[in-house]
């Protein structure tokens, strides 16, 4: 046995995905309205992207509006979507200066279209950058992104480009909206719940995943690097017996 055959530990991550959640419960817990509570939330990502490069992490993916937000009130769906085209408008300028490539996945079919422009207009203007690829999930839903994909699939076939004897699992990858993001290495999911609602549900196969009480208004770069220490130690077999 070669000693590059041995079980070595993780390192940094190549790729974290994040579940932000409990914007809503840490409003709460001050007395104020839940869109407070994204407002503060959404401060929060700036500085846990810019620490990437200092971690090791070269690919950060979050969630920040699920196929199932939609269910809830008007009042809180709109305060979002506002929320998002304030946050790219003010935020584009220092992502393209800071190295930040954006991507955007998820249907944009339901979205309002001023905030659909300003997304494309995001990732065309930050698409020359390489420091950090952070990738914004915007009515994301695993399963939703496996059926749109399983359609143009489909459609493929039906037009006779595709042979249903040569449909594979690269072949469904390069139809996901992360047909060009690595797969996730690690999700982190705050605020206690210990579900991922959704979230990468193909992508995450093999991730290691961190389920943490800290509500994510509250996340820190510190707590972000204190996780990403105990990923370095993890072992990742991947199905197969370490030697
Ligand atoms: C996560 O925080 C942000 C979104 C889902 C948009 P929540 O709004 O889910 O906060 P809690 O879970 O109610 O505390
Ligand atoms: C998941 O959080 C979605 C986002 C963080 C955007 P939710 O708060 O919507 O998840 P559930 O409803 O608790 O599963
Ligand atoms: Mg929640």
């Amino acid at each position: 046995m070669s000693k590059s055959d041995k079980a070595k530990p993780a390192g940094p991550p190549n790729h974290v995905a994040i579940i932000m959640d409990g914007n809503g419960r840490w409003a709460q817990a001050r007395g104020k309205p839940r869109l407070f509570g994204h407002r503060a939330g959404a401060k929060r990502v700036r500085q846990i992207v810019e620490a990437c490069p200092g971690l090791g992490v070269k690919y950060l993916t979050i969630f920040a509006f699920s196929t199932e937000n939609w269910k809830r009130t008007q009042a809180e769906v709109a305060g979002l979507m506002l929320l998002f085209r304030r946050y790219i408008k003010q935020e584009t300028k220092d992502m393209v200066g800071n190295g930040i490539r954006v991507r955007f996945i998820g249907d944009r079919i339901k979205l309002d279209k001023k905030l659909v422009t300003l997304m494309d207009k995001l990732e065309k203007v930050t698409a020359h950058n390489d420091l950090v690829h952070m990738t914004v999930a915007l009515n994301y839903g695993g399963r939703d992104e496996v059926a749109r994909a399983t359609k143009r699939l489909a459609q493929e076939v039906a037009d006779g480009k595709l042979k249903p004897e040569d449909v594979d699992e690269e072949t469904l990858t390069r139809f996901l909206d992360t047909h060009v993001l690595p797969d996730p290495d690690l999700v982190i999911r705050t605020s206690g719940e210990a579900r991922i609602s959704n979230f990468l549900l193909w992508q995450s196969a093999y991730a290691e995943y961190e389920f943490i009480d800290t509500l994510w208004p509250d996340f820190t770069p510190e707590i972000f690097a204190a996780i990403l220490d105990g990923y370095g130690n993890r072992e990742r077999r991947f199905g197969a017996v370490p030697k």
